[in-house]
């Protein structure tokens, strides 16, 4: 069939969205509650457009023939824009300590979008002392921050309630907890998570909401620690995983480069024949008789999206980082370069 996209001609698929239409021919709608592979639910309303004068989501909103969408216009912007202050409101003044900073999809939308103010937070005299603080009450006693598991660290103060790790999460894990304007995203009862730590969650997750749990102060001391031999070990397929997160970030393509700037000395990478986690084990025992290193002054890091290898705690791997984790320490040290931390 055929529809029409800004006044030009498409064609569509029986049972395709618009932004299906839209996203193949490279027409830009922004988005956020979707992700690939996980059932479009017109959460977050930021993909509008104008269809018979209406606004509506793209995401849910089904092709027909001689259908007529309109993609960007005043209405549609400021609608867009409302959508995405509203949800930015919730995020004031926290990007600086998220772990997510400058990897975030809402952040990066609020740049798309210009964002300067926080338009849907009281100011000064707007409301009483009191009742300031019975916001702040209300707002901070549904904040669950969970770090109690081994895998996967929970700050309910940065969702968005996009229903992502809800739909992604193998094992149903997640869901919404109270009703109306105290509704907020976690586990049932919001006891400790308990899973197989697949990781998808996190990977889903457009903000700092779900992120990957380690002891990050003791990953920088021991990579810029010169008396200890760093050494990358990399699961197969992590590469591009690396370089797709690290692109939001940082031009630099060339991985090695990237990862020896971070201090690891040496950089293992595992084919198919060695795929096994014994072999990464074996690492450390191996560079110990071959380099002639204090078994204690090797730290191995895996770096794979298998991330339940650190609820396993074993001693053989020092540590387990995700892709995610290797954006976030190239990222600081990106700002260490620029003279904006110290670490
Ligand atoms: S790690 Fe996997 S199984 Fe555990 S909550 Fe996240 S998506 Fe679900
Ligand atoms: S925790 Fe993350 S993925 Fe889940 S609803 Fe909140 S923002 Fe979305
Ligand atoms: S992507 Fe359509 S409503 Fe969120």
């Amino acid at each position: 069939m055929n529809i029409k996209i800004n006044n030009k001609i498409y064609e569509a698929k029986e049972n395709e969205t618009v932004l299906d239409v839209c996203k193949r021919e490279g027409i830009r709608i922004p988005t956020l509650c979707g992700f690939e592979g996980l059932p479009r639910e017109g959460v977050c309303r930021l993909c509008l457009v104008e269809m018979g004068g209406r606004l509506m989501t793209s995401c849910t909103a089904k092709v027909s023939e001689g259908l007529e969408v309109i993609t960007e216009n005043e209405k549609i912007e400021k609608a867009r824009r409302i959508n995405l202050e509203l949800l930015w409101a919730d995020h004031a003044g926290k990007c600086a300590t998220c772990k997510k900073n400058q990897m975030c999809e809402l952040q990066n939308l609020a740049l798309e979008y210009k964002i300067e103010n926080f338009h849907f937070i009281p100011r000064k005299g707007e409301i009483t002392g009191a009742e300031e603080l019975d916001l702040i009450k209300d707002n901070w006693s549904r904040v669950v921050v969970e770090n109690e598991n081994p895998c996967i660290s929970r700050n309910s103060e940065l969702c968005i309630e996009c229903r992502r790790c809800i739909n992604v999460c193998p094992e149903k894990k997640f869901g919404f907890n109270y009703r109306g304007n105290s509704v907020v995203v976690g586990t049932p009862y919001e006891k400790v998570l308990d899973c197989s730590f697949c990781g998808k969650c996190a990977e889903a997750c457009p903000t700092g909401a779900l992120t990957d749990q380690n002891d990050y102060v003791k990953i920088v001391d021991d990579l810029d620690n010169l008396e200890k031999f760093s050494v990358a070990v990399l699961d197969l397929g992590i590469e591009e995983k690396i370089l797709k997160v690290i692109g939001k970030i940082s031009p630099e393509k060339d991985l090695n480069k990237l990862l020896i700037n971070l201090g690891f000395e040496k950089i293992v990478k595992l084919g198919k024949e060695n795929l096994k986690i014994e072999f990464v084990k074996n690492i450390k025992d191996e560079y110990s008789r071959t380099k002639k290193i204090n078994q204690q002054d090797i730290v191995i890091f895996f770096i794979s999206s298998r991330i339940y290898e650190k609820a396993k705690k074993d001693k053989n791997l020092d540590y387990v980082l995700s892709e995610r984790e290797v954006a976030r320490l190239v990222r600081d040290k990106e700002k260490i370069k620029e003279g904006k931390i110290k670490m």
